[in-house]
């Protein structure tokens, strides 16, 4: 199957609630959204001008995955992936939305990213060469680039409404909303990241970290929100690959970026279009991604 890529939509008759890095949130009614995972890759921070084909796709469908996976740990949003199988006013689209929509249950979201990190990279990294800690968690010296923690850290940051999120301590997360729904937050981002990982470890990939959201559903009930566990809200790293004392390649950007390294570019919007074959080589490493991770082909 060769679905046409999208890199933006504009769907008429509902309205448009968010546009998103890479995904288009729509109001669907009262109850629920539609969330729409397009082809957009960005890298540096910035969108690029070329589409990723199957990016949606996969996205789509790994989130799905997650989202069954985990159920037992939590409840989520998703309401229903096929559709078909979505109301009217969406199955007008299908064309367009096909393997790349969810419609989920509107929650009351949380303003906090729910990050947790089980290896020592990024911005963890540079905390900890500075302070020996990562976001106030005391961690062992002498720990190389890349790391494997002891266990895995609950490191909250704000949700941003522009620019970056800004690491946030555990105290703070209390102050905006209180003891109890922290300690919820924490101890089921811990939970499903452990599970999470343990299983995709045995499959190939190694998750270092990843970002989940959490809403109050109409009834109060803790969701899942958002996307799950995917190269977009976490660092996916081939397993066989990994080396600590280094950075490791990027499961699914690292050809973008090697590329994007090669040109005379700053960083700063506009970023440049990348060659077809270097897209291509990166639709293959998503698949491969939802090959390994699922043991099913897309
Ligand atoms: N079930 C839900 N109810 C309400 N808001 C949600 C739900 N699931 C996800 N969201 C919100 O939808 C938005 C999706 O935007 P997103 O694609 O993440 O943009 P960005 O690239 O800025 O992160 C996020 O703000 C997220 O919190
Ligand atoms: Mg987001």
């Amino acid at each position: 199957m060769t679905a046409a890529t999208v890199l933006q939509t504009s769907l008429s008759d509902l309205k448009l609630a968010r546009r998103g890095k890479v995904r288009d949130v729509y109001e669907v009614d009262d109850d629920s959204l539609l969330i729409v995972a397009t082809d957009r890759i960005s890298a540096f921070d910035c969108i690029l001008p070329t589409p990723i084909e199957r990016k949606g796709e996969v996205l789509t469908a790994l989130s799905e995955f997650w989202f069954e996976k985990l159920q037992h740990v939590v409840a989520n949003h998703l309401i229903e992936s096929d559709v078909d199988k979505m109301p009217p006013v969406v199955q007008r689209h299908a064309q367009t939305l096909k393997g790349r929509a969810m419609l989920v249950r509107r929650a009351d979201v949380f303003p906090v990213e729910c990050v947790v990190r089980g290896y020592l990279v990024g911005s963890g990294w540079k905390d900890y060469l500075r302070t020996g800690s990562v976001c106030g968690h005391k961690l062992p010296e002498g720990l190389p680039e890349s790391a494997k923690l002891p266990e895995a850290i609950f490191t909250p940051s704000t949700k941003a409404e522009q620019g970056h999120d800004e690491n946030i301590t555990e105290d703070q997360v209390r102050e905006l909303i209180g003891e109890e729904k922290t300690a919820l937050l924490r101890d089921t981002s811990l939970r499903l990241f452990s599970e999470a990982h343990d299983y995709a470890r045995q499959r190939g990939i190694i998750i270092a970290d990843t970002k989940f959201e959490f809403g109050l559903g109409k009834d109060g009930q803790l969701l899942l929100v958002d996307e799950v566990l995917t190269p977009d809200s976490s660092r996916f790293w081939p397993a066989d690959e990994y080396e600590p004392g280094r950075s490791q390649p990027s499961f699914d950007k690292q050809f973008v970026r090697d590329y994007l390294e090669t040109l005379n570019w700053d960083k700063k919007p506009p970023a440049p279009a990348i060659p077809s074959e270097i897209a291509a080589a990166t639709t293959a490493r998503y698949l491969e991604a939802y090959r390994l991770l699922t043991g099913k082909e897309l």
